[in-house]
């Protein structure tokens, strides 16, 4: 049997011409102290309610905090890592993400769930890029205790990812290791490494 190696290579080009709110998007950890107004917030909401989905089931649900919300923004911030507190502590909007695993109509589990949740934040993130904002998700949150300080249902839903929300903020202010990230080139496997126009 022949076995096909792919080289893994990177580059920080862009390779063929993209939208403007691809090229530029990226998960900055500097945020100004400027508040999100309410009507971004509810732009950002509505370019995830028009994201696709399977069966049109919809299983994103969302609940955001703003710091003006001090006692919930601290409910969703308190959930994260050590690593992703040391700057999202700037964030003026913490939005949790979660999926509704099961279907509404009969019950039965969604397993494209997470898979729309996934594209309906992607809608939201490009949506934040055009209106100037920074999206940051993270990973980086325990999941347990979102879901017993928020009282998440959890024969219903499962969070998936918090994301930090807010205007770009001064780079300086950030420790060292994390300026220097937050400065260098976006790095990308080549299409060549993961697109494929003959089989296996
Ligand atoms: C599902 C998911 C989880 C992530 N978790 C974290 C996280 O916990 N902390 C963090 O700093 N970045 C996190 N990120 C951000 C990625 O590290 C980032 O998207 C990636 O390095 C590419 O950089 P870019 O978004 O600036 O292009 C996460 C991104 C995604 C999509």
């Amino acid at each position: 049997m022949e076995v096909q190696h792919i080289k893994m290579e990177t580059t920080s080009t862009i390779e063929s011409p993209v939208l403007d709110i691809i090229e530029s998007r990226r998960s900055l950890r500097a945020y100004s102290g400027m508040p999100v107004e309410e009507e971004k917030i509810k732009s950002l909401f509505e370019a995830a309610r028009w994201a696709p989905s399977s069966m049109n089931e919809q299983p994103w649900t969302y609940i955001y905090a703003t710091k003006e919300q001090p006692e919930l923004w601290a409910k969703i911030f308190n959930t994260l890592s050590e690593g992703n507190r040391i700057w999202a502590v700037d964030a003026p909007l913490l939005i949790a993400s979660f999926v509704r695993t099961k279907h509404i109509r009969n019950g039965v589990p969604n397993n494209a769930a997470r898979y729309d949740l996934g594209g309906a934040n992607a809608f939201l993130s490009l949506q934040a890029t055009k209106l100037g904002l920074n999206v940051h998700q993270m990973g980086g949150f325990d999941k347990v205790k979102l879901v017993e300080d928020l009282n998440v249902p959890l024969d219903e839903y499962e969070p998936v990812v918090v994301m930090a929300i807010g205007y770009p903020g001064d780079a300086d202010k950030l420790p060292e290791n994390l300026k220097q990230r937050e400065t260098s080139p976006r790095v990308r496997y080549t299409q060549e490494s993961f697109v494929r126009n003959k089989s296996f």
